[in-house]
C-alpha cells in the first residue's frame, strides 16, 4: 500500500504513521525526520534546511523533492511506503505524480487527519523527543518512563527547536496557505479520506484503519 498521512503540525502524523508502518509492514518515510537527521549530522543539507526549519518555513521544494524521490527509490519501498509530512505544497504533489508514474505505481490512498489549533498548540508545546532515535513522547498523555530519558534507547529527551510557540504559529500560518490545498487536490482525485484526530492516540489509529478498509 502507498499512503499519504496529511494534516496540520501536530496532528499526529508522526505516532499515527509509526502504529500504522507496523501494522502495514511498510517503512515510514517523514522529511521532517529525514531533514532532523541532516541537521543532527551537520551535512551541508542539514545547514541549509535548517535556517528554514528554525523558523518554521518550508524548506524550499528544490531541496525536498529529491531527498523524497531517492528515498522512494530504495529497495525497502518496493511493496509499499507511507509519506509522513510529503507532499506539502502543490509543487511537491506535482513532483510526486511525476515519480510515481515514471514507476509505474500508483498512490492508493491520502488520510487527512483534522484537528483545531488550541489542541495542536497544546500538544505541539509539551512534545518532547529523543535527541538520538527520535522518539516522540508527550509530557502529560505519553511521558517517558524516567525524567528526560529515552525508554528505548537512553538518549537525552529534549524539546524540538521548533516547538517554541512563535514557531508553532508560524508553522500553523504556511501550512494553512501552502499545504492546505492539498485537501482540495487529492479529494478532486478521489483519494481523500478524512480523519478526526481528536481523542487518545488507539482512537485514532482506529479510524484511519476503518477508512482504510472503506
Ligand atoms: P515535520 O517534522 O514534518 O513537522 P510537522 O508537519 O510540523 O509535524 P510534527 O512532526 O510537528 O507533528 P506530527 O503531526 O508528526 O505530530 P506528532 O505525532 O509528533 O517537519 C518539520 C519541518 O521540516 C517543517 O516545518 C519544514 O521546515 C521541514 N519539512 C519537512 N517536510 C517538508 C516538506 N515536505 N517540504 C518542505 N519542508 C519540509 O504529535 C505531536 C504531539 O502530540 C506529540 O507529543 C505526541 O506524543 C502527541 N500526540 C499525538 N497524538 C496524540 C493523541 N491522540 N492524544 C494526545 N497526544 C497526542
Ligand atoms: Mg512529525
Ligand atoms: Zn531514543
Amino acid at each position: 500500500m502507498r499512503l499519504i498521512l496529511l494534516g496540520p503540525p501536530g496532528c499526529g502524523k508522526g505516532t499515527q504513521a509509526a502504529l500504522l508502518a507496523e501494522y502495514l509492514k511498510i517503512p515510514t518515510i517523514s522529511t521532517g525526520e529525514m531533514f532532523r537527521a541532516a541537521v543532527h549530522h551537520g551535512t551541508e543539507l542539514g545547514q541549509r534546511a535548517a535556517e528554514f526549519m528554525n523558523r518554521g518555513e518550508l524548506v524550499p521544494d528544490e531541496l525536498t523533492v529529491g531527498l523524497l524521490e531517492e528515498r522512494i527509490s530504495q529497495k525497502d519501498c518496493a511493496q509499499g511506503f507511507l509519506l509522513d509530512g510529503f507532499p506539502r505544497t502543490l509543487g511537491q504533489a506535482e513532483a510526486l505524480k511525476g515519480m510515481l508514474q515514471d514507476m509505474s505505481i500508483a498512490l492508493d490512498v491520502v488520510v487527512d487527519i483534522a484537528l483545531e489549533d488550541e489542541v495542536i498548540i497544546g500538544r505541539l508545546c509539551d512534545r518532547r523527543v529523543c535527541a538520538d532515535c527520535g522518539k516522540t513522547y508527550h509530557l502529560v498523555a505519553s511521558p517517558p518512563k524516567g525524567e528526560g530519558v529515552c525508554d528505548e534507547c537512553g538518549g537525552k529527551v529534549i524539546q524540538r527547536s521548533d516547538d517554541r510557540p512563535d514557531t508553532v504559529r508560524n508553522r500553523l500560518e504556511v501550512y494553512r496557505t501552502q499545504t492546505e490545498p492539498l485537501i482540495g487536490y487529492y479529494r478532486r482525485q478521489g483519494l481523500l479520506k478524512d480523519v478526526d484526530g481528536h481523542g487518545g492516540m488507539d482512537e485514532v489509529q482506529s479510524r484511519i484503519r476503518e477508512v482504510l478498509v472503506s
